[in-house]
């Protein structure tokens, strides 16, 4: 059992927000879309033979058994670099001809982020390319260019066209003309009893948290409910799920630090309850023999990339993934890529099962076998890996430990902590190698990672976010303690009440058994009690909705204007201006005072 997980370090954030300004799209636009256009179209060698992706049915039909399909990871296009676009798409024709010719049953497949989430024009303008008009024409022109129909799901970036679009919808809707679809879902009859199904997100600017979090619609989740329901196993059916994020219970390891500090790793990931209603899809319904996402920039060359649903007990922990193979899937172009590599996916199916290969754009298109799945009956499959980890070893990479909480044939790893006799995990030095965790009372796991103190799914082990971010822990000592209700907490909560003591109302505390999670910063002496949330989660959303980010950075920009008026500044940038927003931290229940301490407070520490 591989208890290490592959993150980039370092990671730069996805997203790459800029306050400056943010004009509207200028005529001027026009003549530099048409000169990028034709530019995409002579990089690509090719006169444009698009093939729109038409909705399909999912009729019964004589179609063969035997059947290709590509699939592209992150695209994030940007017109200023389309060389490797160029080079990946030549990498597939051949591929595309040959299944063409042998019994034509092909397709393509995006994984979504089909633009640059930055100004691809920084001169002319702030706006962003991704999520623009102009960008899914372009991404549309690309896809359509292979020769074969293709399939798009939405990603986190493809509504991203703020400055563009009001509203998610209006956004939406333009993605949906622009790649010829009829619905942010697709289905494909690919070849006999044979399904590629799509979902994609549909959520930005209505984000509740971090707008870069993958979101499918209530509408699309019945409609593929619906769909696996009615393409049952029993009578053959065989369904490729195609979604940007992967479900949390997919085991997929290949993850990237920020996505896991950040909350966007899986598909509804901020809502519990939502988030595993996948895995349980997946579960319920063994028609859906595999899943494949990109979304975190991660090269192929891992097995963490691909997990199966059966795996030899000796290996670890029984997965429960259904009869499902999940994959992540990698990108085409360098400057996107966080590990150096440039890798899209192959599938090569037919009635006994499937091989997902490796396409890789920096040798010639090479294409690598990674896994063999053969179907065994209705109920469950056989995946074997090609090959070893390859390259775990280059120095864009470190190993970070992830938990594992064993099962009945195995204990939980080394870095498990157990209470001591008197109900608390002993206080211990935290660096940033340390390797620790420990499940709360409530039943909620915490553990390190990188000196950054992270929940963890409780049930996977999945990373869910970040609770204390190595900055604040890195050389504190952290323990959990015994807080149960005590006198002194009562007299808190129940001071207003007439006759009510103490003693009485730790009675009614019952054996209720709460914990704190308690740092010690050992040069000054100062405790800090890292507080759940008010759900009783603890891992913090601090990224947040995008949109509530603009209008904050408007609203301190005219208040730094307004400062220079009023105080007669040369320049607004002199300004002193900071934005006053929780966490209000008072524990008295009649508190009147709103000031933040350290920001417009003198600070406690
Ligand atoms: C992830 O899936 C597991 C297993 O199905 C579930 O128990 C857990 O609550 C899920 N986590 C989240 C954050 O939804
Ligand atoms: C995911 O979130 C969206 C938006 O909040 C919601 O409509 C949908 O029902 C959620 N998905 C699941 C599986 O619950």
């Amino acid at each position: 059992m591989k208890l290490f997980l592959a993150l980039v370090a370092l990671a730069t954030p996805v997203t790459s927000f800029s306050p400056s300004s943010t004009p509207r799209r200028t005529t001027s636009l026009a003549a530099t879309e048409s000169f990028q256009r034709s530019l995409l179209s002579r990089r690509l060698h090719a006169s444009s033979t698009a093939t729109s992706a038409t909705a399909s049915s999912t009729s019964s039909s004589t179609m063969g058994d035997e059947f290709v399909v590509g699939i592209l990871g992150d695209l994030h296009i940007d017109p200023r670099k389309m060389e490797d676009y160029g080079v990946g798409r030549s990498h597939f024709l051949p591929i595309f001809e040959e299944g063409k010719a042998k019994h034509g049953n092909v397709a393509l497949v995006s994984l979504g982020d089909l633009g640059e989430s930055k100004s691809v024009r920084p001169e002319e303008t702030s706006e962003l390319f991704a999520g623009t008009t102009e960008c899914h024409e372009m991404a549309a022109e690309f896809l359509g260019s292979f020769g074969v129909p293709y399939d798009v799901v939405g990603g986190n970036h493809d509504l991203e066209g703020l400055d563009e679009f009001e509203t998610d919808k209006e956004n939406l809707e333009m993605y949906l003309k622009a790649h010829n679809k009829e619905t942010p879902q697709f289905c494909r009859q690919i070849a006999d009893k044979t399904l590629l199904v799509g979902l994609g997100s549909t959520v930005f600017r209505d984000a509740i948290y971090t707008s870069h979090e993958v979101t499918v619609d209530q509408a699309q989740i019945d409609w593929f409910e619906n769909l696996v329901k009615t393409h049952p196993a029993e009578e053959g059916w065989k369904v490729f799920v195609f979604t940007h994020a992967p479900p949390n219970g997919s085991g997929l390891r290949v993850l990237q630090e920020n996505h896991v500090v950040n909350g966007c790793c899986w598909l509804n990931h901020s809502n519990e309850k939502q988030c595993k209603k996948f895995i349980e899809l997946v579960r319920e319904h063994r028609c859906i023999k595999a899943w494949f996402s990109g979304h975190f920039h991660l090269g192929q060359d891992y097995q963490d990339s691909i997990t199966f649903p059966t795996i030899d007990p000796k290996d670890g922990p029984y997965p429960n993934r259904g009869s499902c193979v999940f994959a992540q899937t990698s990108v085409m172009r360098s400057g996107t890529s966080r590990d150096g590599r440039q890798q899209s996916r192959l599938i090569r199916g037919n009635k006994d099962g499937f091989e997902i290969c490796t396409v890789d754009h920096q040798k010639d298109g090479k294409i690598r076998l990674d896994a063999t799945i053969t179907y065994r009956g209705d109920t469950n499959e056989l995946g074997v890996y090609a090959h070893d980890d390859e390259a775990y070893d280059h120095d864009k990479y470190f190993k970070v430990y992830a938990p594992c909480a064993g099962d009945k044939l195995h204990p939980p790893d080394d870095g498990f902590k157990r209470y001591n006799s008197d109900g608390n995990i002993e206080p211990f030095d935290v660096d940033s190698d340390t390797i620790a965790w420990w499940y709360m009372s409530c039943g909620r796991a915490l553990g390190m990672l990188n000196g950054n103190l992270i929940e963890y799914d409780s049930s996977t082990l999945a990373p869910l976010g970040l609770v204390v971010g190595a900055d604040e822990l890195v050389g504190k000592k952290i323990g959990v303690i015994n807080s149960g209700l005590d006198a002194d907490t009562c007299a808190i909560m129940f001071e207003d009440m007439e006759g009510m003591e103490g003693l009485d109302c730790a009675g009614m505390a019952g054996d209720l058994r709460e914990q704190a999670v308690v740092l010690l910063d050992k040069s000054t002496g100062q405790v800090t009690v890292v507080q759940p949330n008010e759900d009783g989660s603890y891992w913090r959303k601090i990224v947040r909705n995008k949109m509530v980010r603009m209008k904050e950075v408007r609203r301190v920009k005219a208040a730094k204007l307004w400062a220079a008026e009023l105080l007669g500044l040369e320049d607004e940038a002199e300004a002193k201006v900071v934005s006053s927003w929780g966490p209000y931290v008072t524990t008295s229940g009649t508190a009147k005072k709103t000031s933040v301490p350290g920001l417009t407070a003198p600070s406690a520490l």
